[in-house]
């Protein structure tokens, strides 16, 4: 089992992109634990499930008609042979998957897959909002990343090619949704380095990551 370095944080708070390249300078593996929750989201739409239901949500998280498979550069889904990818990256799916995480079943019968992506690995960097809280507590390092919401309804909406104004309401709505759930709300990991990335480049932001990790693994 391997070792674990969480970051957490809010939509579009660079936690995707800070912890893959994290993970690559330490020749670590990456997971994006956002995928489970899209990916449930996108094969409940696709199958017309009733989002409402936590029981069917929860039997659908356990089936085997969809994946999740950590590679270096994507957390992929697959729906059955087809990689769905690309599709769970569009903000109505992060939606369902905001609307969708908050029933307790369902975040129950994700997290065994969740955990087993440090299986059989030297190291696991894992982003997310409960990543530091539930599903690894024991990690030995906890980041949580921010900024302010402007600038990331400005980088996401930049991503999508989306209208800022649209994008900033969007991420409002999940942030909300995503911090007040009574299970594994978004929240501030004990111990874990805050770090406000609202004035610093992609680059400073790695690097004052990887020098804090570096000191202490
Ligand atoms: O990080 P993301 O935007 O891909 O996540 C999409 C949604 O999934 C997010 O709004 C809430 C949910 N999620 C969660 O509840 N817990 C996680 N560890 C990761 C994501």
């Amino acid at each position: 089992m391997g070792r674990v370095i969480t970051i957490d944080g809010p939509a579009a708070s660079g936690k995707t992109s800070v912890s893959r390249e994290l993970a690559r300078r330490l020749g670590w593996s990456w997971v994006s634990t956002g995928a489970f929750y899209r990916g449930l989201a996108y094969t409940a739409k696709r199958l017309n499930l009733n989002l409402d239901d936590e029981s069917q949500l929860s039997e659908l998280s356990r089936s085997d008609s969809w994946k999740v498979e950590m590679t270096e550069s994507r957390t992929r889904v697959l729906f059955g042979d087809e990689d769905v990818t690309d599709h769970i990256t569009h903000e109505d799916i992060g939606s369902i998957a905001s609307k969708i995480s908050h029933f307790p079943q369902v975040r129950e019968s994700l997290l065994e897959g969740q955990r087993d992506c440090r299986e059989r690995t030297e190291g696991l960097v894992a982003e997310g909002r409960d990543c530091g809280t539930v599903v690894f507590p024991d990690a030995e390092i906890k980041i949580f990343l921010t900024a302010r919401s402007e600038n990331r309804a400005e980088r996401r909406a930049k991503e999508l090619g989306l209208e800022k104004e649209e994008m900033a309401k969007a991420q409002q709505i999940r942030d909300q949704q995503d911090s007040t759930r009574k299970t594994a709300p978004l929240s501030v990991p004990e111990s874990a380095l805050v770090v406000d990335t609202t004035e610093m480049s992609f680059h400073e932001v790695v690097q004052i990551i990887e020098d804090f990790v570096k000191a202490r693994i």
